[in-house]
């Protein structure tokens, strides 16, 4: 059966880098596995008072399943003031809620971290900054792979389709040892 990846977009904008590298992702993926992209549109501001009258809302239960359904999760995160955006940080603390309604999916599930960024550091305090938070929930980080897109204004063009050779290997390559790292560890291994 093929590994199951879902990747998240960690940026709201229609014209995102970040939201292009997960399409281009998706195009990348060997026979053995496939990615599903997901975006953050609709997830409110965690507020515990609506969480107390209300529970944990549908549109992070939507996304709870989705991720439930895979083998691993792709965070594709840009930077803002040198760390991951709240937006991002916010559905994930809104995911990482119990619920009657919500699988626990953080545990011991394989993730990984890419960016893009229009700068010269591809996010890299962005994907340092997740590092604790990943270590708070207890997922598989899977560090082996490194992928920080710089000058995404020139790897992509004006549609958002990768345009950088070196860029889509590494990307290839990325997306070919973390969907490996998934099937292992859905194996059991
Ligand atoms: C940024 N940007 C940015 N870039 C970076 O490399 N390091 C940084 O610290 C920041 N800080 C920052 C703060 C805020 C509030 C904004 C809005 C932007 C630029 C950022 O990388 C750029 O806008 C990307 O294009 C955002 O990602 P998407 O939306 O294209 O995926």
């Amino acid at each position: 059966m093929s590994t199951r990846i879902l990747g998240i977009s960690g940026s709201l904008r229609q014209k995102s880098l970040n939201t292009a590298l997960l399409r281009a992702a998706g195009k990348l993926m060997s026979a053995e596995a496939t990615l599903d992209a997901a975006t953050l549109h609709g997830i409110p501001l965690y507020d515990g008072d609506v969480e107390e009258r209300e529970g944990v809302p549908t549109s992070v239960l939507e996304l709870n399943h989705r991720i439930a359904a895979s083998d691993g999760l792709l965070l594709v995160t840009p930077e803002y003031n040198n760390s991951m955006p709240g937006v991002f940080k916010n559905a994930i603390d809104w995911l990482s809620r119990p619920s009657p309604d919500a699988a626990p999916i953080f545990k011991g599930r394989p993730v990984a971290v890419i960016g893009a960024s229009p700068g010269g550091f591809g996010t890299i305090l962005s994907q340092n900054a997740w590092l604790p938070v990943l270590r708070t929930l207890g997922v598989r980080h899977w560090a082996e792979g490194r992928l920080m897109v710089s000058r995404a204004g020139k790897v992509f063009d004006d549609q958002g389709e990768l345009v950088d050779e070196a860029t889509r290997e590494q990307l290839r390559k990325f997306l070919d040892g973390f969907a490996a790292f998934a099937a292992s560890s859905a194996a059991g291994e």
